[in-house]
C-alpha cells in the first residue's frame, strides 16, 4: 500500500507543472453559450496557451459573481480578475463611455466597430487605468431592440406609459423618458423575475441577449427598433494588471483581441439568424421602417439636448462623421 501511494505521488509530481498554477476569475452576466461565453472561452484559451498554463481562467457565467456594477467594483478591489460587461454602468466609472450610448448614433455594426477600434474608442479605454481598472478592448452585443408583453410597437405612442426596464444608464433612461415610456433602471439579475411577475412590461436588449437568454419565454412582442448600439468591454482588475510583467500583459492584450473576434462573430451570426429563431419560438416580430425610426428620433429630441450638454459636440460630430 505504502509503495503504491509513493508511486502515485511520484507520477503526480512528474505530471504537475513546474510552477503553481494561478486561478483567475472571469465573471459575466450571460450563459456560456452566449456571445459573452464564447468571448470568455476564447480569452481563456489564449491565456492558457500564451502563459504556458501559468494562469487558469475560471468561468463564472450568469451573474454568478453579482450584477455588472458589483463585478466591476470587485475588479477594483482585486477580488475578481476579469469581466465582460455591457456599457450599462460603465459611465459611473468613466463618464466619457456614455457617449456611445446615445440612441441612433451609429449607422451600423461596421460604423460602431470602426469608431471603437479607432482613436476615439481607444482613448476612452485608456481612461480606465485611472480608475483601478484596465480596459483591454471593446467587445460587442449588437443593436438593442424592444421586447414587451403589452402591445406591438410601431410609433412612439405605442410606448406611452410602457413599464420598460432600462440598464442603470442615464443616457438610456433619458431617451425612454423623452419617449413618454415609464422606464425603470434595474440591474440585470432582477430582470427575468420582474418580467415574470409583471412588475415591468418589457425590456430592451440586442438579439444576442434575447436569443441566448430565451427572452421569448417571458416576452410576447419583439420590435426591431435598433434604437441604440450596445458595446461591451473586456476589463481586467487594476491591482492584478499592475502585478503582471510586460510579457504577460501582451498575452492578456492578445486574449482580449481573441475575445472580441469571437463575440463579433457570434453577433454577426445572430443578427442574420436570430429573428427567425425567435419567430419559431413564437414571438410576434415587427421591424421599424426608416420613417418609423425617424419618428422615434424626433420623439427623443429633448434627450438629445441633454446629451449635447453632457458630451462635447465635436466628439459626437466626429463619431457621426467616421466612415
Ligand atoms: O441589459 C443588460 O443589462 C445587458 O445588456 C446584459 C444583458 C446584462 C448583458 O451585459
Amino acid at each position: 500500500m505504502k509503495y503504491t501511494s509513493l508511486a502515485v505521488a511520484a507520477a503526480m509530481a512528474l505530471a504537475a507543472p513546474a510552477f503553481a498554477q494561478t486561478d483567475l476569475k472571469i465573471g459575466y452576466a450571460l450563459a456560456t453559450d452566449s456571445h459573452y461565453g464564447v468571448g470568455a472561452a476564447a480569452f481563456a484559451d489564449v491565456i492558457a496557451a500564451g502563459t504556458g498554463d501559468e494562469f487558469n481562467i475560471e468561468q463564472f457565467p450568469s451573474s454568478a459573481l453579482g450584477g455588472e456594477r458589483e463585478v466591476i467594483e470587485s475588479l477594483q478591489l482585486g477580488t475578481v480578475e476579469v469581466t465582460i460587461v455591457s456599457s450599462g454602468t460603465l459611465a459611473n466609472f468613466v463618464p466619457d463611455t456614455g457617449v456611445f450610448d446615445i440612441p441612433f448614433l451609429f449607422r451600423d455594426l461596421n460604423h460602431a466597430r470602426t469608431v471603437l477600434d479607432g482613436p476615439i474608442g481607444q482613448e476612452i479605454l485608456a481612461e480606465f487605468d485611472d480608475e483601478g481598472l484596465h480596459a483591454l478592448a471593446w467587445g460587442e452585443q449588437g443593436f438593442r431592440h424592444i421586447t414587451n408583453n403589452r402591445n406591438p410597437i410601431e410609433t412612439p405612442a405605442d410606448v406611452a406609459g410602457l413599464k420598460i426596464r432600462t440598464m442603470e444608464n442615464p443616457v438610456h433612461l433619458e431617451a425612454f423618458q423623452a419617449m413618454g415610456a415609464a422606464p425603470t433602471p434595474m440591474a440585470w439579475p432582477e430582470v427575468i423575475t420582474s418580467l415574470q411577475q409583471g412588475v415591468i412590461d418589457g425590456q430592451e436588449n440586442p438579439l444576442s441577449v434575447i436569443v441566448s437568454v430565451k427572452l421569448n419565454e417571458v416576452q410576447k412582442y419583439l420590435t426591431l427598433s435598433g434604437h441604440v448600439y450596445s458595446p461591451a468591454m473586456i476589463l481586467v482588475s487594476g491591482p492584478f494588471w499592475d502585478s503582471l510583467d510586460d510579457e504577460t500583459k501582451a498575452v492578456f492584450e492578445e486574449a482580449g483581441k481573441a475575445a472580441v473576434a469571437a463575440m463579433r462573430a457570434y453577433v454577426d451570426n445572430v443578427e442574420t439568424t436570430g429573428v427567425e429563431t425567435l419567430k419559431e419560438r413564437g414571438m410576434i416580430v415587427n421591424e421599424l421602417s426608416p420613417e418609423q425610426k425617424a419618428e422615434f428620433q424626433a420623439a427623443i429630441k429633448a434627450a438629445y439636448e441633454t446629451y449635447y450638454q453632457t458630451y462635447d459636440q465635436s466628439l459626437i460630430d466626429s463619431i457621426i462623421a467616421t466612415k
